[in-house]
């Protein structure tokens, strides 16, 4: 029988495609982000190839909101056997003129709006003893980038309460996936002026998620080549990174 599968920031992006492959899959798609128009367009693309798709507009960041919406959903459709978190933005936060607030929205919905989630979806999968967490971080995750500190903080916040969470959980019959991309294709990475190194395409990278969560890996990383860059970089002295990546803090301001 298929699952309940529940996607935030569904309405554009690696959301949509996510939930269009998991739809082919004959899982039900519950499809969540603020958007009711462009979740409808999604729904019917997912319809229209056999699958079962509802809409549920919500704004992560309010709590209040996200309770009613989990509780309303596993009701009217069942247990949720898998939360994909993905719903998330991205903005400079260059050390000139830091914003606190901006950095605060950047935290609510990439930080906080999976924690809400969390504190919805988890309960009822803990007391079942089944359930899966996936988690879209990011490859910005793993180290600090220039002009990206909010994004980057969001992204490796993400990561540690997921591990947390996963340790846990392991016990409980419940799994965590953290998938952390590097560029991909999507109204996020199109706004940016800076070369993506090894982009790709959207398509592609859904696939590769979805397999990724099929296996339910604990953490997927990829396009591979740039995972292993990352990697790397991570075992550098601060000498070595701040020569090789803060020469472009004047100029570029990543968001992936
Ligand atoms: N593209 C990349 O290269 C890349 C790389 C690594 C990680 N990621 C991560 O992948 C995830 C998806 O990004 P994307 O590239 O697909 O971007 P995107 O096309 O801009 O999609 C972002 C999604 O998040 C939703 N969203 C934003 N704020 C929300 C809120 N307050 N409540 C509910 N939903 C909200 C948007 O829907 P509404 O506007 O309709 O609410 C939209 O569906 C993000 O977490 C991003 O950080 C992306």
């Amino acid at each position: 029988m298929g699952q309940v599968v529940v996607v935030t920031g569904a309405s554009s992006g690696i959301g949509a495609a996510l939930a269009e492959r998991i739809g082919e899959r004959g899982d039900t798609v519950v499809l969540m982000a603020r958007r009711l128009d462009a979740l409808e367009a999604v729904q019917e693309k997912i319809q229209a190839a056999g699958g079962d798709a509802r809409c549920v507009p919500l704004d992560v960041t309010d709590p209040d909101q996200v309770k009613r919406v989990f509780a309303q959903v596993i009701q009217d459709v069942g247990p949720i056997d898998c939360l994909v978190i993905n719903a998330g933005i991205g903005d400079p936060t260059p050390a000139k003129g830091f914003d606190s607030s901006r950095f605060g929205r950047i935290i609510d919905v990439n930080l906080m709006g999976p924690a809400y989630c969390l504190e919805a979806a988890l309960p009822a999968m803990i007391e079942r003893g089944a359930g899966h967490i996936v988690g879209v971080g990011s490859l910005a995750g793993y180290r600090g980038l220039p002009g990206s500190g909010a994004y980057c903080a969001s992204k490796a916040g993400l990561a540690a309460l997921l591990e947390s969470l996963r340790l846990e959980l392991r016990h409980l019959g419940v799994d965590v996936t953290l998938i952390c991309p590097g560029f991909i294709k999507t109204p996020l990475t199109e706004r940016n002026k800076f070369p993506m190194p090894f982009l790709m395409e959207l398509d592609a990278a859904s696939r590769k998620i979805v397999r990724a969560i099929a296996r339910r890996d604990t953490e997927y990383s990829f396009p591979w080549q740039l995972a292993w860059m990352i990697r790397l970089a991570r075992l550098f002295p601060n000498w070595i990174y701040d020569r090789l990546v803060g020469k472009r803090a004047a100029k570029k301001t990543p968001s992936s």
